[in-house]
């Protein structure tokens, strides 16, 4: 939900500071996709779950980093490849392990909507960092991989460890040390690897970095690039 929030917020403002037509028209698309997945899932934590926990620290951090940043790219890269790579990469786990055949269905269709966010942002960065310097694109570069760093500490959930009475730093090292949840954590960036190898910001300087994360070995998965325009135009309920 607080990520749905966030990608409101920068989807807005890329509709204003995006800087050709068709990134404006895509970017004010997806602020109308976002302002939907915001309503569903806080309804959904409303009526069906019942809590809500405070926005995560390390989400909060790059959320407010990406939307106080006045390069537009910057804002791209953020949301598109590293936030929503990574929603992609969770919404699909859920979309497997969901008991519930509501959430299934309605991550189904926020996947749905994700998966065009990300294709845009991968196409469109290409062409883009083709055109930087090669000082600007280390600037990306070094960028995405702090991002990177930040959303895998995001994925250690204090604010559940708290409201459940937990000692935290316990917790903490509990969910360090499990190897379910390590290769969870790796798992949710096979989006995000070959779509940033894809836009050219996997520069030889940042390598050895995503290498000591473990990362690197998904830099070779398919992308998400590749544009199916008749899956894209499908009508969403085909008639019988
Ligand atoms: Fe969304
Ligand atoms: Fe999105």
């Amino acid at each position: 939900m607080h990520g749905e929030q966030g990608a409101l917020l920068v989807a807005s403002q890329l509709a204003s500071c995006a800087p050709t037509y068709d990134a404006k028209l895509y970017a004010a698309s997806q602020t109308f996709d976002e302002a939907r997945h915001v309503e569903a899932f806080t309804r959904y934590l409303q009526e069906k779950v019942g809590i809500l926990y405070p926005v995560n620290p390390n989400l909060k951090s790059l959320l407010d980093k990406i939307l106080s940043d006045p390069r537009w790219d910057l804002k791209f890269i953020g949301m598109q490849i590293i936030i929503e790579g990574l929603a992609l990469a969770a919404f699909n786990t859920l979309k497997m392990t969901a008991k519930d055949p509501l959430l299934k269905q309605l991550v189904h269709l926020v996947i749905r909507d994700e998966a065009r966010h990300v294709t845009f942002g991968v196409n469109y960065l290409e062409d883009f960092v083709k055109s930087l310097s090669h000082e600007e694109r280390e600037d990306r570069a070094h960028f995405a991989y702090e991002a990177c760093v930040v959303m895998r500490e995001r994925l250690i959930s204090t604010e559940v460890f708290e409201h459940f009475g937990w000692d935290v730093d316990a917790a903490r090292e509990q969910v360090l040390s499990s190897t379910i949840m390590g290769q969870f954590r790796n798992l949710l960036f096979t989006r995000i690897m070959p779509n940033l190898k894809r836009i050219g910001l996997l520069t030889e300087s940042v390598r050895p970095r995503f290498e000591s994360l473990g990362l690197l070995q998904f830099e070779n998965l398919v992308d998400d690039g590749e544009v199916d325009w008749a899956e894209l135009s499908r009508p969403l309920y085909e008639s019988s």
